[in-house]
C-alpha cells in the first residue's frame, strides 16, 4: 500500500494527532463513501489511524491523493474496501421474516406469475451467500408445497412450467468465493448457528481438502438441488443501473444501515429500475424506505415488505 518505510511517528507530529493526518483520513473516508455509500464511522477511523500510526502524514497525504484519482473497480480500492466492509451473515437470519416471506410474500408472487411462471430472485449484497440459498431453499420448499416442484436426493424438479433462480451479489471478492464454494462450518456463531433442523435438509457433510486432521471442526456443502439454482456475480450497489432487471423479489439486507440516507435514496432507486411492477422489496427491520413513491408498503409478523407500483423511475 505504502512504499515509503514505516518511521517512528515521533519524528512526525503530525502523524497522529495534528491536522493534516486528520483531514487525509476525512479525505479518504469520503473517497470510500462516494465510492462504495458506507460511512465507515468513527471505530473504523481509528483503527486505520492507528495501522498508519508510523506512518509520515506526507505518506499518508499522497497515497490518499492518489486513491481519490482510482475509480471504484481499481485492485486498491478493493483491497481497501474488503477490510472495512462488515460480512457479518448466517441462514436464517431473521427467523419472522424468513416465515413472512413463506407465507406472505411467495404466494404474493405465485399469484402474480400464474401466466408467466417464472420466478427471479436478487440477494444484493449477500456477503458470504447464505441469504442466497435460504431463498433458494425457501422458494424450492414453497414450490414443492404446491405441487409445483419435486425435491429428493435425486435433485428438484420445477413442475408445470415453473422456473425459478436466485442471484447474489456483492462488493467483496472475497467474500464471493465463499459464496460460490457453499461450504461453511458450524464454528460458534458462524453461518449455522441459528438453523432450524428442517433447514439442514439442503446442506450435507463434507471434508474439505485443506482442513487440518485434528481440526474439530465440520463443514458442510450446499447440496447441488439448491445450488443449481443460484449464481454469484459482483455488484456495486452504488451503480445507478441494477445488474437484473424486471425482477420479482429483492432482499436487500443489513447493508443500507452504513449509508447516509441521500445514498440510500440512491440505492433504494436503483433497486426500483430492478423490480418488475407487482415485485417485492425486503430491506430488513433496520432501514425506512426512503422512495416511497415507487412502492405499497405492507406489515406482516416479520416486518414491511414494499410491492413495487407502476411508477416508472426516470433514467
Ligand atoms: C452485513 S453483510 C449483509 C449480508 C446479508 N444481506 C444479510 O443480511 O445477512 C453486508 C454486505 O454488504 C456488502 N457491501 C457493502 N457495501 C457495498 C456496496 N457498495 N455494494 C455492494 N455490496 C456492498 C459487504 O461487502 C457485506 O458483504
Amino acid at each position: 500500500m505504502f512504499n515509503s518505510p514505516p518511521t517512528d511517528s515521533r519524528a512526525d507530529p503530525f502523524a497522529r494527532s495534528g491536522t493534516r493526518f486528520n483531514q487525509a483520513l476525512d479525505q479518504l473516508m469520503g473517497g470510500v463513501e462516494a465510492r462504495f455509500g458506507i460511512k465507515p464511522g468513527g471505530l473504523v477511523e481509528r483503527k486505520l489511524g492507528r495501522i498508519m500510526e508510523a506512518v509520515p502524514a506526507a505518506a499518508v497525504e499522497a497515497w490518499v491523493a492518489s486513491m481519490n484519482s482510482l475509480g471504484a473497480d481499481h485492485p486498491e480500492w478493493q483491497s481497501l474496501v474488503e477490510c472495512l466492509t462488515v460480512h457479518e451473515t448466517y441462514f436464517y437470519r431473521e427467523p419472522e421474516l424468513m416465515e413472512m416471506t413463506r407465507r406472505d410474500i411467495l404466494p404474493h408472487l405465485e399469484n402474480l406469475r400464474s401466466t408467466t411462471r417464472r420466478l427471479k430472485i436478487w440477494s444484493a449484497a449477500c456477503s458470504t451467500g447464505e441469504e442466497a440459498y435460504d431463498l433458494a431453499f425457501l422458494t424450492l420448499k414453497f414450490l414443492q408445497s404446491r405441487q409445483k416442484a419435486m425435491l429428493g436426493e435425486q435433485g428438484a424438479r420445477l413442475l408445470d412450467g415453473w422456473s425459478m433462480s436466485v442471484s447474489g451479489s456483492d462488493i467483496s471478492n472475497q467474500v464471493l468465493r465463499t459464496a460460490r464454494d457453499g461450504v461453511y462450518s458450524n464454528i460458534a456463531m458462524g453461518s449455522i448457528r441459528d438453523m432450524p433442523p428442517e433447514w439442514k435438509e439442503m446442506l450435507e457433510a463434507v471434508r474439505p481438502a485443506d482442513v487440518r486432521a485434528d481440526s474439530s471442526e465440520d463443514f458442510f456443502e450446499v447440496r447441488p438441488w439448491v445450488r443449481s439454482y443460484v449464481s454469484f456475480s459482483r455488484f456495486n450497489l452504488m451503480d445507478s443501473r441494477p445488474p437484473f432487471e424486471g425482477l420479482d423479489l429483492v432482499f436487500c439486507r443489513n447493508v443500507l444501515i452504513y449509508f447516509e440516507d441521500n445514498v440510500k435514496r440512491q440505492v433504494q432507486t436503483m433497486l426500483a429500475r430492478s423490480l418488475a411492477p407487482g415485485g417485492v422489496l425486503v430491506l430488513g427491520s433496520a432501514v425506512r424506505l426512503l422512495v416511497p413513491e415507487y412502492f405499497t408498503a405492507n406489515f406482516g409478523g416479520g416486518g414491511s415488505w414494499y410491492v413495487r407500483n407502476e411508477q416508472a423511475v426516470p433514467r
